[in-house]
């Protein structure tokens, strides 16, 4: 039994103070947006209270699929890299970013460089899907491959789209074919939703290529964030039916059933063609009783 932690979307604070220069375009919407509404929506302390819960409970492998920072100011990355560490090893913990990871074109791939541990590919590829970054890696932990994508791209201002791009994809469906042939349980980390209706400004736009390739090759769990929220959908691929999972932001601290801050855990057992998969979610009692189950789902 492989136990496989997910958490997304800490939007980590204190943000750092952006010097008047740095408060340029995109940045200084965001920047009005956080003080006057979003900030409100991110505690640092339930996100602690969160994380503390996650590691007392114990999981082989953690995935966080992005939005750590806000508005990809130069000191937000070092914050969150020290996030990433308390949450354990690079080896231990794989991470993809978000839109809010990319936020500007001067910092868009500052996080490459800067949470590398966290997105090393096992075997450093010679072909990559974007020139010069590692995704989409593969990494192979237990009977596990767990594959890494990023839709982190700068966009315009009130922009949240994602995008994955042909280099990116192709790459992507080799290594779902290279997963199958070894026999392995196949997670697909990605920051924005494949699947599901959503608004415009925040869609994956090549959403339709990402599920062709899975039709095709199939998956046994496709896990994202974005939308802070729990969602569940279906992509139907070639063996029946692949889960895709996205879990609430963890530093909201709130106790709404779809929307308050949690994170999930997968138990994963079984071989190919006979995989179990069961998902417990964990976060705050509406009755301020602290963190409890509040979702057991079997997917598998
Ligand atoms: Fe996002």
């Amino acid at each position: 039994m492989f136990t496989l932690a997910h958490l997304s979307d800490p939007h980590l604070s204190p943000m750092p103070r952006p010097r008047l220069r740095e408060l340029m375009g995109k940045r200084a919407v965001g920047y009005f947006n956080w003080r006057t509404n979003r900030g409100a929506h991110h505690s640092v302390d339930s996100l602690s209270a969160l994380v503390a819960n996650m590691k007392s409970r114990g999981f082989d492998h953690l995935a966080v699929t992005g939005d750590l920072v806000n508005l990809g100011l130069p000191d937000e990355y070092g914050l969150a890299h020290r996030f990433l560490e308390s949450l354990g090893p690079g080896d231990r913990v794989s991470m993809v970013p978000g839109n809010h990871d990319a936020y500007v074109r001067g910092t868009a791939l500052l996080h490459i460089d800067m949470w590398k541990d966290y997105i090393a590919a096992d075997e450093p590829s010679e072909k990559s899907g974007i020139a010069g970054t590692a995704f989409p890696y593969l990494r192979r932990r237990g009977d596990l491959a767990i594959i890494g994508l990023s839709t982190a791209i700068p966009t315009a201002p009130f922009l949240a789209t994602g995008k994955l791009g042909k280099a990116q994809l192709l790459e992507f469906e080799r290594l779902l074919k290279i997963a199958k042939d070894e026999h392995r349980f196949r997670v697909v980390l990605i920051h924005h939703p494949p699947v599901g209706r959503h608004s415009p400004h925040e869609v994956l736009t090549d959403a339709k290529a990402f599920c062709a390739a899975v039709a095709r090759e199939g998956a046994e769990l496709v896990l994202h964030g974005h939308k802070h929220k729990a969602l569940l959908h279906k992509i139907i691929g070639p063996d029946g039916s692949v889960n895709v999972v996205g879990v609430p932001s963890a530093s909201n601290p709130g106790s709404h059933p779809e929307r308050g801050g949690a994170y999930n855990v997968y138990r994963i057992g079984g071989r190919t063609g006979a995989w179990s998969c069961e998902m417990e979610s964990y976060g705050f009692a509406p009755d301020g009783g602290g963190i409890r189950k509040i979702r057991n789902v079997k997917l598998i």
